[in-house]
């Protein structure tokens, strides 16, 4: 493995930095406030042709990889994880099985305006009762001649009311369980596609999550996604590669809250000396560091297998779950850098902190995430 980044990933995440630190950072902590996603900033990832990073041209895309791509979300994290998982939904969730299972008419239809940025992308696989249990999902598609009949309720779907093109999941037969599942695309503006409740929440708040409702919607048959019953199928492998965005989200917090932490120390005078030359606040740092760098290793490791078509399902879960807890502990350290500041919204350390838990529970909580790498170590 060459851990070394290409001078095209280097200028990437040059180019990502200077967007996030100039256009993303100094909206954060009021977009966090107000709840407030901003389409604006999706619409400037799309400028910089973030919003297609890893699809062929002739798709929109900009024809680069996995690694740039984690490169990208990492660094909007560092200052954003609310816009971090924007584009990591966007691509990885609702793009990357367009690409995958997708016809050549619908890569040139729905994959061209997500990568182009012209559309922006959600998945919609849980439901109220079928949350790590996917398979028990209620939501059904019903073949009535050229088209499906949708009826049902997803909840969670982040992007959800923003986004233009949904990748929705639904049982065409209810006795097959996970083979009876199957995927669609569709469309905002559908009729009988409805949005419900917008979930008010503890982190990512810029970011929304919102409920859909899908009442004798009516999908033609061409928005089908792979086969009927292949939907469950699609929908696993498709978290194999996002729950990697998600560790690059969770990173990228990481990295925001060491490095807001150690400039903190840096400066903070107490006892005649700044904190940092205590022992008890360098060694946090250090562990804190070290933490990071090793989240940082399994991520780019588990990107560059994607990037090498090499198996990456394990090296993905496991990326997943040890930079979601070690942004969790990261982050917790750093409001303690800073204590009472810390605690306050005058820094941004309790933002960084409270969006760091999401990123323990979504695209499979951490405790499915050792499921999923106990399954493949003993199967
Ligand atoms: N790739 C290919 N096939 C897979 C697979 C994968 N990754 N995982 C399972 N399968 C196959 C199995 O091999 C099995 O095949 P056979 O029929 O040939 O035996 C079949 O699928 C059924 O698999 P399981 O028996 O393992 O299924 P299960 O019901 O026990 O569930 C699970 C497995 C891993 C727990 C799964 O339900 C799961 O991932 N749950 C978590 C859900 C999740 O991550 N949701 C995220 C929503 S998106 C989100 O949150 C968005 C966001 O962050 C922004
Ligand atoms: P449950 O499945 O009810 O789990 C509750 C607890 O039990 C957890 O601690 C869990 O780890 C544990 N548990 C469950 N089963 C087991 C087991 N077998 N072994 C050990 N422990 C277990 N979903 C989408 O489809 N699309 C999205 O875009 C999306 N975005 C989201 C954004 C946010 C902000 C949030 C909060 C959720 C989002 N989700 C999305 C849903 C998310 O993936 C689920 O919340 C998650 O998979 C857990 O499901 P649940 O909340 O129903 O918890």
């Amino acid at each position: 493995m060459n851990f070394e980044l290409t001078d095209e990933q280097e200028m990437l995440r040059k180019m990502v930095r200077e967007f996030a630190e100039n256009e993303v950072a100094p909206s954060a902590a009021e977009r966090d406030e107000n709840e407030r996603f901003d389409r604006g900033i999706f619409d400037q990832m799309a400028e910089l042709g973030l919003t297609g990073i890893p699809w062929p041209e002739e798709y929109g895309g900009i024809g680069s990889n996995y690694m740039s791509y984690v490169i990208a979300v990492e660094e909007l994290s560092r200052v954003c994880a609310s816009t971090g998982v924007t584009l990591s939904a966007h691509v990885s969730l609702a793009s990357w099985p367009i690409y995958q299972y997708g016809t050549e008419e619908q890569k040139h239809t729905f994959l061209k305006r997500l990568a182009t940025g012209e559309s922006l992308g959600a998945y919609a696989l849980s439901e109220p009762s079928a949350g790590s249990d996917v398979v028990s999902m209620l939501t059904t598609a019903k073949d009535d001649g050229d088209s499906y009949v949708l009826n049902g309720n997803k909840v969670w779907i982040t992007n959800g009311g923003v986004a233009d093109i949904y990748i929705v999941f639904a049982k065409t037969d209810a006795d097959q369980r996970h083979k009876g599942i199957t995927a669609f695309i569709v469309e905002k503006g559908t009729e009988g596609f409805s949005f419900g409740k917008k979930e008010k929440k503890l982190g990512i708040r810029s970011s929304p999550t919102t409920e859909l409702i899908f009442e004798n919607c009516r999908i033609p048959k061409e928005n089908r996604l792979g086969q009927e019953g292949e939907g469950f199928k699609i929908a696993m492998t498709t978290l194999d590669g996002g729950r990697n965005g998600i560790a690059a989200q969770a990173l990228g917090i990481a990295q925001g809250a060491l490095d807001a932490a150690t400039a903190y120390a840096k400066e903070r005078v107490q006892f005649g000396k700044p904190i940092a030359e205590n022992q008890g606040i360098s060694f946090k740092l250090a562990d804190m560091a070290t933490e990071v760098e090793a989240a940082r290793l399994l991520t780019y490791q588990a990107a560059w297998l994607e990037s090498e078509g090499l198996p990456y399902g394990k090296a993905s879960a496991m990326s997943k779950l040890f930079a979601g807890d070690a942004a969790m502990r990261i982050t917790v350290e750093a409001v303690q850098v800073f204590g009472g500041y810390g605690y306050t919204k005058d820094y941004p350390v309790e933002r960084y902190m409270r969006d760091a838990k999401i990123t323990q529970i979504y695209e499979g909580t951490n405790e499915i995430q050792r499921l999923v790498i106990g399954r493949m170590l003993t199967k």
